[in-house]
């Protein structure tokens, strides 16, 4: 069988010219912490062991796991018994405040990065692990160079120096693995971690912070009897609709863990969630019902503060909610869940590995569950009010649009077993007539899911969060099928776009020239 490609990456490109400078630099691995006893986990990744202790002054020198086996069981892993081995980003700071580091604890997660609007950061990457590798920062506009693009990919024992200023407003971004085709196998073996930027504006909205301010990363994961990681399992039928549809996992982690609960107050919270599972798309909601408050999303805070009962939640996109539990009697609980939803045959939905196609998945994805829980444990008055304004976004116009009118057009189809934007898979630097653009101009962007393919997979239809690499843009409008839960109100770099949707975006080619990618979130 040939070769099948789920990355669907495509370059884009412009033309002109940025400049880098260097201030707080930082050190950053991807660490292999058992190279010694290494075991294949299905699917060919090679996780290490997993730490969870990230003191930073241990992070200089990585030299096999012993310490980690050593560690009870219970205490060095994702399950009760034997620690899960997996990769992991660790960072020290090199120059500059300790703060902008700060590990997540009881995780495989990379450190989050702290920094602030208009600062400059230098990150030496140093790749410790058994495959080649390069970082995205998800969601930043950064030079083509410093955008992590699968062409700049080290080995092992080779680093990377990344150099830029960070020009984002406020906002949740994140950063992971983007070689081509491992992508999948490397973020799920544990690489990824957040990218938090704040700014002036922020900091005006007055939203909770410090211990209130509270990353929940979202991601799927299987584990098998000793509990390893389980990727795409060997079966024909399973691998197969595993790399065309994506992996999806049983356990659901927050933060890395399991039946993750946050202890809260009786006060507000600001929650930030990031779905970093390859393929799994939740749709968020409280358990109880109450309306999801949404503040913000990809590209920082919204205008003003959003109601839905439900958010639609793809790989890759973030949600800022405002949680308020001050009218919660303590000691109860409130779970955030992903409500039941159809993502058609292919999305591996109830229809499609889940049962028919035999792929073995307990979770299917549009399965209802609980995300996590939030645990009110004790009294707290607080000043916090919902801000009514949150933030200033300045509206593209359609007319400005150097193609208003005729937007450039990129179909999601499906061809010989492997997807395609336009009929082509991924290239590694050729650039098609209608993938380049030009700097310096607004464009009008529109993503066709005709829900279906064809030959063997025909009108089976998969949902695709398809992404811009570099920079942020604005929801024009959505066509095709009513579907409810999205935020299309403020910035974003990842659009969900359903079986038979069509979305119309405007995007702004600044100041870096080269080749970005475009392509489906996806990951398998
Ligand atoms: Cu989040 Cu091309 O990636
Ligand atoms: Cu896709």
């Amino acid at each position: 069988m040939e070769r099948v490609d789920a990355e669907n990456e495509k370059n884009f490109t412009k033309q002109a010219i940025g400049t880098t400078g260097g201030h707080q630099p930082a050190e950053f691995f991807a660490h292999d912490r058992n190279r010694r006893r290494r075991r294949a986990f299905r699917g060919g990744a090679d996780p290490a062991c997993l730490c969870r202790q990230h003191r930073p002054e241990e992070d200089r020198l990585c030299t096999g796991c012993r310490d980690c086996l050593k560690r009870p069981a219970g205490r060095g892993g994702i399950l009760p018994g034997r620690p899960t081995r997996s990769w992991v980003y660790r960072g020290r700071v090199v120059r500059g405040t300790g703060s902008s580091l700060v590990p997540v604890p009881n995780s495989y997660l990379g450190p989050t990065i702290h920094v602030k609007t208009g600062q400059k950061v230098r990150i030496r990457f140093n790749n410790h692990i058994p495959d080649e590798s390069i970082v995205h920062w998800h969601g930043l506009h950064v030079p083509a160079e410093m955008d992590g693009h699968p062409r700049y990919v080290i080995p092992q024992g080779k680093s990377y120096m990344y150099e830029f200023e960070v020009r984002n407003r406020a906002g949740t971004y994140w950063y992971h693995p983007h070689p081509h085709g491992r992508t999948g196998p490397q973020v799920y073996g544990g690489l990824a971690g957040l990218f938090l930027v704040s700014d002036d504006e922020e900091a005006a909205a007055g939203l909770p912070s410090g211990a209130f301010d509270i990353p929940l990363v979202i991601q799927d994961r299987s584990f098998d009897a000793d509990n390893q990681l389980v990727y795409l399992n060997g079966q024909m039928m399973g691998g197969m609709m595993g790399r065309m549809g994506g992996f999806l996992g049983d356990r659901i982690l927050v933060n890395g863990q399991p039946r993750f609960t946050l202890p809260v107050a009786t006060r507000p919270y600001r929650l930030r969630l990031l779905n970093g599972s390859n393929s799994r798309i939740y749709k968020v909601a409280w358990q109880d019902g109450r309306p999801l408050v949404i503040i913000g999303t990809d590209g920082g805070l919204l205008e003003k503060p959003v109601e839905r009962s439900y958010v639609m939640l793809a790989p890759a996109e973030r949600l800022e909610l405002w949680a308020d539990f001050s009218r919660d009697s303590v000691d109860s609980q409130v779970g955030l869940v992903s409500l039941p939803f159809d993502a058609g045959m292919m999305g591996g939905g109830m229809m499609g590995r889940g049962r028919m196609m035999g792929g073995g998945n307990a979770l299917p994805n549009g399965a209802g569950f609980t995300i996590c829980r939030m645990h009110i444990q004790r009294r707290e008055r607080s000043k916090f009010s919902l801000p009514a304004r949150l933030s200033t976004i300045s509206r593209y116009r359609p007319q400005a649009a150097v193609n208003a009118g005729r937007p450039r057009s990129f179909s999601l189809l499906m061809r010989h077993m492997a997807w395609t934007i336009n009929g082509r898979t991924f290239q590694m630097e050729a650039v098609a007539a209608d993938e380049r653009v030009r700097l310096g101009t607004m464009e009008l962007w529109e993503f066709t899911n005709p829900g279906g393919g064809m030959g063997m997979m025909g009108g089976m239809g998969m949902p695709h969060p398809m992404h811009l690499h570099g920079k942020q843009f604005q929801v024009l409008s959505r066509s095709g099928v009513r579907h409810a839960g999205y935020v299309d109100e403020g910035w974003k770099d990842t659009v969900l776009v359903m079986p038979g949707e069509r979305v119309r975006l405007l995007v702004r080619f600044d100041d870096y020239p080269g080749l970005f990618l475009y392509h489906c979130h996806n990951g398998a």
